[in-house]
């Protein structure tokens, strides 16, 4: 077994852990179980946990993050906001319990992730950790990925031009992405510029993943992707595609890949976030 699935395998016991630990409802639980356990790539604690060096420290926080990631999209598919039926190539969280049931299991989540970082931390008092919440906290709200959402929804109203677009796709997408890089840096003892390196290098990345979502949906494979695809133009959605065209999204997400291929030159040769940011460029799913 290579370091990235026994990184991977560890991150979800660890998941399943914490939710089995929980004195909740039994239903309650098998909602939030269900789209945890639906797979997904788990892009946001593997930047994590390789930003940390592959730190044992790092676990709690990236659990902290997908989880996070995870009440994103319950709440994202919802009727009221995407309305989507298919989610990691399963029904959406509300398709199989229902919508209130969806809401809280995404409410049970996300406060689940705040229970565990809080708990790690207060074991310990390490400024570090603390400073490791504070990055994950902030970019997971209203400033940031919460924030995001609102902009992306209210765009389906107002017209949007690319500097709008540019606005959603940092908060929606680029936070948790940057905040996963930062957080895990941030364990690893990063400061200062140090720590600016990899935040840079998250806000091209998060730029770079929202494209690449909004290029799969124009024209990705939903039995790959497991997800709908055509949704973005079926709702009118202002995407960075629905402005700029397919084909110079398509030429922008090149240029983006090779800065950011370029950017990871900073770190030393084998260092395992270099394999994670490559395996996020050239997915198909
Ligand atoms: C999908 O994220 C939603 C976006 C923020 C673009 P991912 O593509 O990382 O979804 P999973 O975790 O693999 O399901
Ligand atoms: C999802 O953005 C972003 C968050 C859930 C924070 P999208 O709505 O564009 O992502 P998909 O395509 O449904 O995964
Ligand atoms: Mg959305
Ligand atoms: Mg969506």
């Amino acid at each position: 077994m290579n370091s990235r699935s026994t990184d991977i395998d560890g991150l979800n016991a660890a998941l399943d852990g914490y939710l089995a630990a929980l004195d909740c409802p039994e239903a309650l639980r098998a909602a939030m179980s269900y789209s945890v356990g639906a797979g997904g790539k788990r892009l946001r604690p593997a930047l994590l946990i390789a930003a940390s060096g592959g730190d044992p420290d790092a676990v709690p926080f990236a659990c902290a993050v997908e989880l996070i990631h995870t009440y994103s999209l319950i709440h994202d598919d919802l009727p009221a906001m995407d309305d989507d039926d298919l989610r990691r190539g399963k029904p959406a969280n509300h398709k199989i319990f229902g919508e209130w049931a969806a809401i809280l299991a995404g409410d049970g989540l996300l406060n689940l992730a705040y229970e565990v970082m809080i708990g790690f931390c207060a074991g310990r008092l390490e400024p570090r950790f603390l400073a490791a919440a504070d990055e994950i906290a902030r970019a997971a709200g209203a400033g940031g990925m919460v924030g995001g959402q609102y902009a992306d929804m209210e765009s389906e109203r107002v017209v949007a031009d690319l500097s709008r677009v540019l606005y959603i796709d940092a908060r929606k997408t680029g936070a948790l992405i940057t905040a996963a890089i930062a957080a895990g840096a941030i364990v690893s003892g990063a400061v200062g510029e140090a720590l600016d390196r990899f935040r840079k290098l998250g806000r091209k990345l998060g730029l770079a993943f929202q494209i690449k979502d909004d290029l799969l949906n124009a024209a990705g494979d939903p039995a790959k992707l497991g997800k709908p695809v055509g949704t973005d133009g079926a709702a009118g959605k202002a995407t960075y595609v629905s402005l700029a065209g397919e084909k110079q999204a398509a030429a922008d997400y090149e240029r983006l890949s090779r800065d950011i291929i370029e950017m990871i030159d900073f770190l030393p040769e084998g260092h395992a976030l270099r394999d994670v940011v490559g395996r996020a460029l050239f997915r198909e799913h």
